[in-house]
């Protein structure tokens, strides 16, 4: 680690107004620190610029990432905390750890990076600010403390002001900037071109709120001219609004963006005080992204001291039926009408329920035949005549079901099979009613048997005014985190903020939506270049419930009047439950469908949601991805391939097996004739014998994949 403290000295010992007199006498830059990674491939360098504003910089092999870049924030009401500061103290320290998430990709994480930590002092006003800066291998993060101090208690935020300077017009991978919704296509182009694809990029959604014509969200993957791979995220959002990026499209800077509250400010603070971390990832290899840990890294391990309770979990659901409109949620088709007026014991129930007892049953019938842990049930509870579109305070209370839904017997039933219901909770994003019903909606759970719950968020929020993004709403998801622990209730959070790796403080944060999941293909469809590049974007910050294994691609099958298809062969669907991480995966196609392809669906049954181990074997954003994975304490791998609308043929090098092992390979791919669009269920499964030494070609389909369990010792 290098070290230029030398212009600090005098800082140390005079104080601080010695400090802001050398300011002026040094010039620009004159108090810099540099430390770098440990392998010495990155450099951060942190200066005062001229005026006091404190400025970092990232070199990766010596060229620039992120070029000289401004920090600091600023105050509604209160002189900002952006320039006339000067270094009171500096400190480094270099750390190498490992420690062992709870689930994950890996058994062991390897926590390895230099810190420097700068403190600033405002003479003027005489308040501190602190910017800690650790640097690993795999990239920078830095975020804001304030320590506790008199001149400066509680403030509001009126923006975050980090800036991260580019150092070219980058190919980027990037989402319409919105404080309620990441449910958008990507976008790829130019950072130059963004302000004219904006209008296009901004497709509808039940709740959105775009705020400029260049405002981009996070992870914002790039990549440069010469090949640099640059993931922007932030780690660990807790008690802070979220982030996202404005873009000067005419210097290529990315400035942070918070999302506000109804009031418009960005954010409520007292010290001591955190904001969140500031992460950039980069290498030279795209698959280097996709295995940092440097989000992980940065949020702080579980205080939970009992986590036996947290369970990777495969599950089907009563679901898809009702995305692609053949079955619905409500019990009725009585529409627009006020919840406490409908008498259910006298209503006629509409005959396309699907959340009845009956079928419920067909579904656990179908998890413990093939060995899936658990059946979603939406649609369960009353309320679902009465929500959509509706801005209403009061509708569901997460405890009454509907007539035909026998929580008793379904428990009773589910229980003897083994299998576990996981329970839905749609708040219709009304964050003040499903707070007051928190506890009680656990305690029925905790009662029935349920220890997993789905929650989601359709609609503006209420308290109107307020943002699916904004800190209070931050605050509402990681306080039912917290709830649902005291309960020992896993959550699934759709429409909720993109995770930041809190899943390693909250380890029963199994998933996430955040992004355009599954779903989409039966509303319109999903660009079929789609998981190629959410791997390197909303699958940096954590897991996604994306909902793979559609193997009825064209939902007209299910629902004559809905054309959408799902722009992916059966064959990429497998490769998802790989390519995709997630601890949380589901079946998601309908079980009469699987009962005619059991042959693939036997991949589905045989792959791990926990594993020891995980390699990158091929990537390239918006290409393709291919990724070898180890089951939790087996010796069994399994691999995936996705790629574009293109197609490829991919080289499988064995080398991560063991050295002098047979293993049986199992391959499920795309036929010659597959297509996406045209053909998409043309699979072929074959088997062979592999061992490290063993290198395959395997051809993968426009818009297709593969998929391969690799059996030890069979
Ligand atoms: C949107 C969720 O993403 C979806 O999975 C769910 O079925 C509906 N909301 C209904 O709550
Ligand atoms: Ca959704």
């Amino acid at each position: 680690m290098q070290h230029s403290t030398y212009s600090l000295l005098p800082a140390r010992r005079v104080g601080q107004a010695i400090v802001w007199l050398a300011l002026f006498l040094l010039g620009p830059a004159a108090l810099a620190e540099t430390v770098q990674s440990p392998n010495g491939q990155l450099t951060l360098d942190f200066s005062l610029q001229n005026g006091g504003v404190p400025t970092y910089r990232l070199t990766y092999k010596g060229r620039d990432v992120i070029k000289p870049s401004t920090l600091g924030l600023e105050l509604k009401d209160a002189p900002s905390l952006t320039e006339g500061f000067a270094v009171a103290t500096t400190k480094t320290v270099a750390i190498d750890q490992s420690w062992q998430p709870v689930w994950g990709e890996v058994k062991t994480i390897r926590n390895h990076y230099n810190e420097l930590a700068v403190t600033l002092t405002q003479a003027t006003t005489q308040r501190t600010m602190l910017v800690r800066f650790r640097v690993f291998d795999d990239g920078l993060g830095f975020r804001y403390e304030f320590p506790r101090q008199p001149n400066l208690g509680y403030f509001v935020v009126k923006e975050e002001k980090t800036q991260f300077a580019l150092a070219g017009d980058h190919k980027a991978f990037w989402l319409p900037g919105d404080y309620d919704t990441q449910e958008y296509s990507t976008v790829t182009s130019k950072l130059s071109k963004v302000r004219g694809l904006m209008k296009a990029a901004t497709t509808p959604n039940a709740s959105q709120t775009p705020f400029s014509p260049t405002g981009v969200q996070t992870p914002l993957m790039l990549k440069s001219k010469d090949g640099l791979y640059i993931n922007i995220h932030e780690a660990a959002l807790v008690d802070y609004s979220c982030m996202s990026l404005e873009l000067d499209d005419k210097d290529m800077i990315l400035t942070s963006h918070l999302t506000p509250d109804a009031q418009g400010n960005k954010g409520y603070l007292q010290t001591p005080c955190l904001s969140p971390w500031r992460t950039v990832i980069v290498s030279d290899k795209a698959g280097d992204i996709l295995e940092s840990k440097l989000v992980l890294n940065l949020n702080e391990p579980t205080k939970f001291k009992d986590t036996s309770w947290i369970k990777p979990t495969k599950y089907v659901g009563v679901w898809w039926e009702m995305i692609t409109g053949k079955s619905t949620w409500a019990y009725t088709n009585m529409d627009n009408i006020k919840l406490d007026s409908i008498d259910y014991s006298k209503v006629k129930p509409n005959g396309t329920h699907a959340a009845n007892t009956a079928h419920v049953k067909e579904y656990i019938d179908f998890a413990a035949q093939h060995h899936l842990d658990a059946v979603l049930v939406e649609g369960w509870n009353t309320g679902w005549e009465d929500w959509f579109g509706k801005s209403k305070d009061y509708v569901f209370d997460f405890v009454t079901p509907y007539p035909d839904f026998d929580v008793e017997e379904l428990h009773r039933y589910a229980k003897s099979k083994g299998v576990k219901i996981i329970m839905h909770h749609e708040t219709s994003g009304s964050v003040r009613n499903y707070e007051r019903h928190l506890e009680s909606a656990f305690q029925f759970m905790n009662k029935h048997g349920y220890d997993a719950v789905k929650t989601g968020y359709v609609g503006d929020i209420l308290p109107r005014g307020e943002y699916h993004y904004g800190q209070w709403t931050v605050n509402h998801y990681n306080y039912v985190l917290e709830k649902a622990a005291e309960h020992h209730i896993m959550v699934n959070g759709h429409e909720a903020v993109r995770p930041t790796g809190l899943s390693r403080t909250y380890p029963n944060l199994i998933g996430n939506e955040a992004a355009r999941g599954t779903e989409y293909e039966a509303f319109g469809g999903n660009n079929a270049d789609h998981t190629t590049i959410l791997p390197f974007t909303r699958l940096i910050g954590g897991p996604m419930d994306y909902t793979p294994g559609i193997f009825q691609t064209k939902v007209s099958a299910y629902n004559p009047q809905n054309n959408s298809f799902v722009h992916s062969t059966l064959a990429r669907q497998l490769a998802l439950y790989v390519t995709m991480y997630s601890p949380l995966q589901m079946a998601a196609d309908l079980p009469e469908t699987y009962n005619k392809f059991l042959d693939a669906f036997q991949f589905i049954e045989d792959v791990a949601v926990d594993w020891d181990d995980s390699k990158v074997l091929e990537a390239e954003p918006g290409d393709y991805v291919t990724i070898a994975r180890k089951a939790k304490g087996t010796s069994n791998w399994f691999v995936g391939s996705s790629c574009d609308e293109n197609g490829r043929t991919s080289t499988i090098d064995f080398r991560f097996l063991d050295p002098g092992k047979k293993y049986t390979a199992t391959i499920y791919a795309d036929a010659k004739s597959a297509h996406y669009e045209k053909n998409p269920q043309a699979y072929q499964i074959r088997k062979m014998t592999v061992t490290s030494k063993t290198k395959l070609k395997q051809y993968c389909a426009p818009g297709g994949g593969y998929a391969i369990s690799v059996m030890a010792g069979k």
